[in-house]
């Protein structure tokens, strides 16, 4: 694909302009952008008949539903609601007796570069047999599974047990703390937990089962009356009699068959925690037909999936991408995808080039985050360079949550791409199950750092802050005006939340509130992402609530009077995250500030997680402060910028804190 220069400029700074080859546009399945206008047209047309269409096409109902939409209770919306249907059936049992069963479902590297293939047949024995282990042990419909697994196979096959008999699964990613896992055990009422003994990762060997061990043991979780322990190594893990089982011991003797449970549309299929603007992390809640739906329909658009496609997605199962794009997306579409184990600069940073040739990835789909790691690694090291491996399979690149800067994106078209591949941005959210605004790889003119334009079916729109539509060219906020399938239901046990949180009265109570900012282009009208504008950062892709963070750090009681945490850019993992503290004792400074910063720092991993610590700590007698007492977070944000302050501080209650906490240790 060439560069094709515009001539305006005005809305976007960027101004270049890569539309898809003929030839990619002649091959994809959304053919050219008269196809796409064809599919946002049939939408604006009749919406309910655009949804049901596709899901009468795209998945195998039990009990076909006869109603689409269900607004009555909005904005607890229903979709598909009288018809019934499995998610694992839809992802295994459907390909039986078709070219798909023998096609290898997915090809596993483990983190010593082992590779394992499984067909589909054999992915639903194995499923199969992993749901009558955990019907034996008395888990069925309705029931919620923690899963706190290494990225494996298994894991997926745990997810896709509990899906095959109903069960709702909470998928913990490993990188959060025991204290995280007991929290999240208590609020989704878990009966069970499958995890593992160990994780392979960097070539070493973490625990899981020991963290769930530790977590269970704060109290709180006596509902759990089974742990699944998978053993990834050979490492013994300590194991209670009667309620821990290892994966052989409830293996044994199961059969393989195992007959998916049909469930309503609306019956949840898994609670997944993210971060929110206040308070403790949220029990996203999705439902089955509808996410499944989107899940399926977004592969064969925005990655334009072919049978002969190896895909795959770097995310792990422990966060939406990794549920949407790896446990589900890609078996529901037939796919043969690549599962990876372990980190991308392990044995080096060529690791995720090196797979592409070896597995002859042709769709690669992956965080802003690590190509810029990846960059760095590569002008740092010409052997880790991708230019250093055979990427010819390649023929679409994704991205996903977080934006993407044009340098980034450049360099990933270029060394990655060979400028031939389409880059698909996909802009999308936990709670929103899959792609909202993406391009499409054989439709949309490429540009960079943007994600171009709503999905067909996708009513995205930018307003202000009591819900008015504003013009192209000026910045705004996020929103979809109309329900979608994929939609976030409710927040597990907390209803009033879902509704304060995403359909905010001040807005009408209609609009579908995303928490980021969005601009679109004078020219395009395309949508940018700006960033949130709520007090949630994303670093390296992974979402983190500033008050969670906060809460945390004043949880050390013994030591930390008040916290203010915020967010500062970050050339590699997009946001860092800046704590400033005040202690219960004089403000400490030299080695005596190193100490505490590290204390700190691994109180808040033990707190939440390692992905939690802050990057950098500072110390302050007091914070910036209104003289109603409210912290000031611009100032903050300067300071952590490492800005001179030139904002008005005539309202600040102490302006001289400001030198104190601007100071490095
Ligand atoms: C951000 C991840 C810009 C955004 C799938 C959103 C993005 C949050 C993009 C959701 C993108 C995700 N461009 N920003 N293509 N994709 N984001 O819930 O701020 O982990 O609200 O879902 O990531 O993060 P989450």
């Amino acid at each position: 694909m060439s560069e094709q220069q515009s001539t305006i400029t005005s809305g976007l700074v960027e101004n270049r302009v890569f539309p898809p080859s003929e030839a990619f546009v002649k091959a994809a399945r959304v053919s050219g952008m008269p196809a796409y206008d064809a599919l946002c047209a049939e939408a604006a047309q009749d919406f309910e008949g655009f949804w049901a269409r596709l899901a009468r096409e795209n998945l195998n109902w039990t009990k076909p539903f006869t109603q689409t939409l269900d607004e009555s209770q909005a904005p607890f919306y229903k979709w598909f609601a009288d018809g019934e249907i499995n998610a694992s059936a839809n992802c295994l049992d459907r390909h039986m007796g078709t070219a798909v069963e023998n096609k290898t479902a997915v090809i596993f590297e483990a983190d010593d570069g082992t590779v394992t293939k499984t067909s589909y047949k054999e992915l639903l024995a194995r499923v199969s047999q992993f749901a009558n282990a955990l019907k034996a042990h008395g888990i069925q419909k309705g029931d919620r599974v923690l899963i706190y697994m290494p990225m494996t196979l298994e894991g997926v096959i745990a997810m896709q047990a509990c899906a095959r008999l109903g069960a709702i699964h909470s998928v913990v990613f490993g990188g959060f703390s025991a204290k995280a896992v007991q929290e999240r055990i208590i609020d989704v009422g878990a009966v069970a937990v499958i995890t593992s003994n160990y994780q392979m990762r960097g070539g070493k060997e973490l625990p899981l089962k020991a963290i769930v061990d530790e977590g269970m043991a704060l109290g709180g979780c006596e509902a759990v009356k089974t742990v699944f322990v998978y053993q990834r190594t050979a490492t013994a893990c300590p194991m209670l009699a009667g309620r821990d089982k290892t994966f052989s011991e409830v293996l044994a003797g199961q059969s393989a068959d195992c007959a998916p449970v049909p469930v309503g549309a609306e019956h949840p299929l898994f609670i997944l925690y993210t971060s929110g603007s206040t308070g403790k992390p949220k029990g996203v809640q999705h439902s089955t037909g509808g996410y499944l739906l989107w899940a399926k329909v977004t592969m064969d658009w925005t990655f334009d999936l072919k049978p002969e496609d190896v895909f795959w997605c770097t995310a792990d199962i422990g966060w939406i991408t990794g549920h949407s794009y790896v446990a589900y997306g890609p078996l529901a579409a037939g796919a043969t995808q690549i599962i990876f184990e372990g980190i991308p600069t392990f044995p080096n940073a060529g690791r995720f080039w090196q797979m592409i040739e070896r597995h002859k990835c042709s769709i690669f789909y992956t965080a802003p985050t690590a190509i810029r790691s990846l960059i760095k690694a590569a002008e740092g090291d010409a052997k880790v360079h991708p230019d250093r491996s055979d990427l010819s399979s390649l023929r679409i690149l994704g991205s996903v949550g977080e934006p993407i800067n044009p340098e980034a994106w450049m360099w990933y078209h270029k060394h990655v791409g060979h400028e031939k591949c389409p880059i698909v941005d996909t802009f999308w959210q936990t709670e929103t199950g899959g792609h909202m605004m993406t391009p499409l790889p054989g439709a949309t003119p490429l540009v960079p750092g943007s994600c171009t334009l709503p999905l067909p079916g996708i009513i995205a729109a930018i307003v202000d802050e009591v819900g008015n539509d504003i013009p192209n060219g000026t910045g705004g906020i996020l929103v979809v005006k109309r329900p979608w399938p994929s939609m976030i239901r409710t927040i597990w046990n907390d209803p009033e939340r879902f509704k304060k949180s995403y359909f905010p009265e001040e807005m009408g109570g209609k609009l579908y509130l995303a928490g980021d900012g969005a601009i679109r282009s004078a020219d395009r009208a395309y949508f940018r992402i700006t960033g949130r504008i709520d007090d949630v950062l994303n670093v390296s892709g992974h979402r983190m609530g500033t008050m969670e963070i906060e809460s945390a750090l004043v949880a050390k009681t013994d030591l930390v009077a008040e916290a203010a945490v915020v967010g500062r850019p970050d050339d590699v993992t997009g946001e860092a995250i800046c704590a400033f503290v005040v202690l219960k004792r004089p403000c400490p400074s030299g080695d005596e500030a190193k100490a505490i910063a590290k204390e700190l720092r691994d109180w808040v991993a033990k707190e939440i997680g390692p992905i939690a610590k802050p990057k950098d700590i500072r110390f302050g007698e007091n914070l910036p402060k209104t003289r109603s007492g409210k912290i000031m977070r611009r100032l903050l944000r300067s300071l952590a910028k490492g800005e001179t302050i030139t904002q008005d501080t005539s309202t600040l209650e102490n302006p001289a804190i400001l030198s104190q906490l601007g100071q490095t240790y």
